[in-house]
Formats: C-alpha cells, sequence, structure tokens
C-alpha cells in the first residue's frame, strides 16, 4: 500500500508547497536523538538528497557527528563524512527546529524503577522544540510508545507550549486552508539491528497520521526513501502496530525458552525440535531460545501496553506471563552453571567464569538490557570470579542498572576458567578452538552446534 487519498488540489496550499519540497528533494528534514535509530535514518534522508540536520541533547555525540566520526560499530565514519559533504550537520540547540521542514523524533522510551513507561525523553522533546515551532512544519514521532501518546501527549503538548499559538491537524477538524497548523504523525521504527537479510529502506513504512493532510505529507516522505508506506487509520493505530509486533515476539520467545526447560529434563534437544518444525512451509514461524531477554524494545516495550491497559481495567496476561518466564532465564542459566560445575566436583563459590559475548545478541555493540549483565551480577553475589570477553567492549562501567566497572580479558588463556559461559554468540568467536581449550563451556545459544565433547553442557 503507499500512498493516501486526498489528491494534491484539495491540500492547502503550505502543504502543497511542502510536499514539492519533499519530491525535489529540498525539504529540510530534522531528526532529534542520533541514537541506533535516529542517525541510520539521518543517514538514509541524506543518501536520498535532503538536507538532514542531527539534534541530539548529548555534545560528545553532536562533536563526533560535526567531526565525520561514527560512534556505533555497523555505520562506518565514511558514511558520516559522505552524509557531511551534503550538508548533513548535528546541533543541541533546538532554535534550528524553526528551519526544519520535517521534525523526527526518536528519542529513548525505557521503564522507570517501577517497571511502568518513562515518557521523559518525549515530553523533554516535546517541550524543548515547541517554542520553535512554525506553521506548517511536519512533525513525526518513531520512538516506540503505548497507543495514545502522539495524541494524548505528543501534540497537546506542542499545541500548549509554542508561542505562536499553532495546533496541530485533527482527524475531522475543520480548520480552514489558512489556519496556522503544524502536520503530525506517529510513524514506528522497524528495524532489526545486525539482521542484514532485509535492506532498511525494504522495510515498509506503517503511518499514523493526525489528520488527511498530515497522512499525505508522512507517505509522502517516508515514500522518497523507503519502498512502501503503509498507512493505517489513526497514530494510535500505528502505536498499536509496533507494540503487537514486539509483543508477538516476546510471547513467543517465552514460549520456546519454557520449552527449552522441558526438553531438558526429557532430554530432547530443543534446537533440533525448531529446526524440524521450521520445514513446515506454514503456520510456523522459528523463534529460539536464550539466557534472556535483551536489547531497547522486546523487554521493554509490552510494558507499555500492560501500563496502559490498566487504564481500561484490563490485565494483559500473555503479556505478564511472557515477562515472567524471560526474566527468569538468566536466574535459569545460572542454575544451570552451579549444576554444572556441581557435578565436576567445584562450588560455584570461588569458580573463575569466563562470559563469551555481553552485547544483547550476536553482531551488536549494543548492551541494553543485556541478560549478560544480570546473569555477571548473579555469578559474582554467588562468590564467582568473573571476567568477560567481547570484540565490541572493551569495557563496561557504569549504567542506568549495573555497575560492572571490567575490562575485557582476551582469550589467550582459556584453560584456566572453572566455566566458559557463551552469552552472546558473537560470530567473530573460533568456537571448535573454544571447546578444545575450555575444561567446561555452559553453551546457552546453540553456538557448539554440531561440536561434540564432554565438556559443552547445553542450557
Ligand atoms: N534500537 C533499536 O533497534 C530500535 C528499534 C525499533 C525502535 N526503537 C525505538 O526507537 C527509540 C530510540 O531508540 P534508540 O535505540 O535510537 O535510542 P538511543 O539511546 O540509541 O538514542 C536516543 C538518542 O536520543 C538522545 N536524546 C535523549 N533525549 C533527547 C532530547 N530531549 N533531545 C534530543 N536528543 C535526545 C540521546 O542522547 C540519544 O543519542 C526508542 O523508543 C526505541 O524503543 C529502537
Amino acid at each position: 500500500m503507499t500512498g493516501a487519498s486526498t489528491s494534491s488540489a484539495q491540500l492547502p496550499e503550505a502543504a502543497r508547497g511542502l510536499l514539492a519540497r519533499i519530491a525535489d528533494r529540498s525539504a529540510r528534514i530534522g531528526i532529534v536523538g542520533m541514537g541506533y535509530v535516529g542517525l541510520p535514518l539521518a543517514l538514509l534522508f541524506s543518501e536520498e538528497g535532503f538536507r538532514v540536520t542531527g539534534f541530539d541533547v548529548d555534545p560528545v555525540k553532536v562533536a563526533a557527528l560535526n567531526s565525520g566520526n561514527s560512534y556505533i560499530v555497523r555505520i562506518p565514519a565514511a558514511e558520516i563524512q559522505a552524509a557531511r559533504t551534503r550538508g548533513f550537520s548535528a546541533t543541541g540547540d533546538y532554535a534550528a527546529i524553526s528551519a526544519i521542514d520535517a521534525v523526527i523524533i526518536c528519542v529513548p522510551t525505557p521503564l522507570n524503577e517501577f517497571h511502568e513507561p518513562d515518557l521523559s525523553y518525549i515530553t523533554g522533546t516535546a517541550s524543548a522544540i515547541a517554542p520553535h515551532l512554525r506553521p506548517h512544519q511536519l512533525i513525526i514521532l518513531e520512538s516506540t510508545t503505548y497507543p495514545g501518546t502522539t495524541g494524548e501527549l505528543l501534540i497537546p503538548l506542542l499545541n500548549k507550549g509554542n508561542p505562536a499559538g499553532l495546533c496541530a491537524e485533527s482527524a475531522g477538524s475543520a480548520a480552514a486552508p489558512e489556519a496556522p497548523l503544524f502536520y503530525a504523525a506517529f510513524s514506528p521504527e522497524r528495524e532489526d539491528p545486525g539482521n542484514d537479510t532485509v535492506a532498511r529502506r525494504d522495510i515498509p513504512k506503517v503511518i499514523g497520521a493526525a489528520g488527511p493532510v498530515s497522512r499525505q505529507l508522512a507517505c509522502a516522505l517516508y515514500g522518497s526513501i523507503f519502498s512502501g508506506t503503509v498507512p493505517v487509520s489513526s497514530p494510535a493505530a500505528a502505536e498499536m502496530t509496533k507494540l503487537l509486533e514486539n509483543i508477538y515476539r516476546c510471547v513467543n520467545i517465552a514460549l520456546v525458552n519454557e520449552l527449552k526447560q522441558l526438553c531438558e529434563r526429557m532430554d530432547i534437544d530443543i534446537f533440533e525440535v525448531i529446526d524440524a518444525a521450521k520445514t513446515k512451509p506454514f503456520g510456523f514461524q522459528a523463534f529460539y531460545p536464550g539466557p534472556g531477554l535483551g536489547g531497547h524494545c522486546i523487554p521493554i516495550d509490552p510494558f507499555y501496553l500492560s501500563w496502559k491497559a490498566r487504564e481500561f481495567d484490563f490485565r494483559t496476561r500473555f503479556i505478564e506471563l511472557a515477562g515472567e518466564i524471560n526474566t527468569q532465564m538468566p536466574y535459569y542459566v545460572v542454575e544451570r552453571t552451579g549444576e554444572a560445575l556441581n557435578q565436576r566436583r567445584k562450588p560455584l563459590q570461588g569458580a573463575k567464569i569466563l562470559i563469551l559475548g555481553i552485547a544483547y545478541k550476536r553482531d551488536i555493540d549494543d548492551l541494553r538490557e543485556s541478560p549478560a549483565l544480570t546473569i555477571i551480577e548473579l555469578l559474582r553475589r554467588r562468590g564467582a570470579a568473573v571476567a568477560y570477553n567481547d570484540p565490541y567492549f572493551a569495557r563496561v562501567g557504569q549504567g542506568r542498572h549495573y555497575a560492572l566497572n571490567m575490562g575485557c580479558t582476551p582469550l589467550d588463556n582459556l584453560a584456566e576458567y572453572d566455566a566458559v559461559l557463551i552469552v552472546t554468540d558473537h560470530s567473530s568467536y573460533d568456537y571448535p578452538r573454544i571447546v578444545r581449550e575450555s575444561q567446561l563451556v555452559i553453551d546457552t545459544r546453540n553456538a557448539t552446534k554440531g561440536l561434540a565433547s564432554p565438556s559443552i553442557v547445553r542450557c
């Protein structure tokens, strides 16, 4: 599905102007939040000939980008430098928003300490950009969030906070074409970091807009860099679409994590079972068990919906059950590690354990919510001496939920560890060598598939 129904002739003149500037690439694009989502999006717009400004509150990121450097492993500095020659720059000064035609917000949406949505980054951004809005700009939210955020929170903050008295277009509003409007939409980011099987531009862009003109503008904007757009009836429908996608993953991962534990008791290899099941040409999609969920999305987003559901006196039982099973996985891995050491007449207390891979998934440099962090913490609490190796992290200091303060250990003396625990199966690891040289390998990812050795314990 592409495009929207309103013909250009019916659009207000200023919106027609923006549509024309999108078509000839003279529209100025502003991306707020130069992180894992915002920076690649900025580069995509730049590659397509748009002049892009990146906004970020982190002066280190702003300085890095303006000097042509990258801080994300999979984005080479050469791509930033090429974008710089096409007019890309970064700033922390929101006054520059007034020169932008389309502002896309890609700021974090974590959970707070009570496991509730922390929307402070979205509200902070809205308050910061509102004073600089001018008529007929297009404002789009991409951050993952609960249904209603764009309509109930973002738009009212923008309406209220701008001195020019601008108001968002809303579905069914009878605003005259000359009314000082801004246009608004929600369009979720659907990227799968580290998955190179689909080019980013080939992932269809779901768009839920505040009104018909907003829809047409947002579809035109994203249609200029993505192969397909999928307009839905409202921002809330687009917000819910993203949550459905992530909850689907979360629930299915919980299912295989539970079945893995049963299969272990029954002496059945869950990975063999999944590989066989996925030969079915319909009705089955493979999900794989692991040491627990990680990343900015799957462990967090479902709880945005659970929280919102309470407003409607509704309990999202699938989400809560899946959350319970997935959260317990690091504890399960530690328990199995203790059992495997016990069988070798070694206590967990005082054991030397090397964690292989601390990123939340294979071949990426992202540590957010990684189960490795919980596993390290649990092992330390039980008295183990823990070291880690990860080619993507030379050092790990302190984060929102952890204080590791550890450096990466080289892999030159694997035999000195009582156990080597594979938490993240980076493809650069030489697994035959790891198995050959280690006393005990606890494999939570099936990374040692095809290797046979009494030193391997799969869990
Ligand atoms: N990382 C992913 O793979 C992924 C995939 C799909 C959706 N998402 C969603 O996209 C959103 C962004 O995620 P991310 O991974 O890019 O986060 P990130 O932490 O990598 O980047 C966010 C950036 O926003 C900046 N920022 C924070 N507050 C700001 C403000 N007020 N003004 C300007 N900049 C500000 C931060 O400094 C940071 O650079 C989240 O809602 C996330 O759930 C992420």
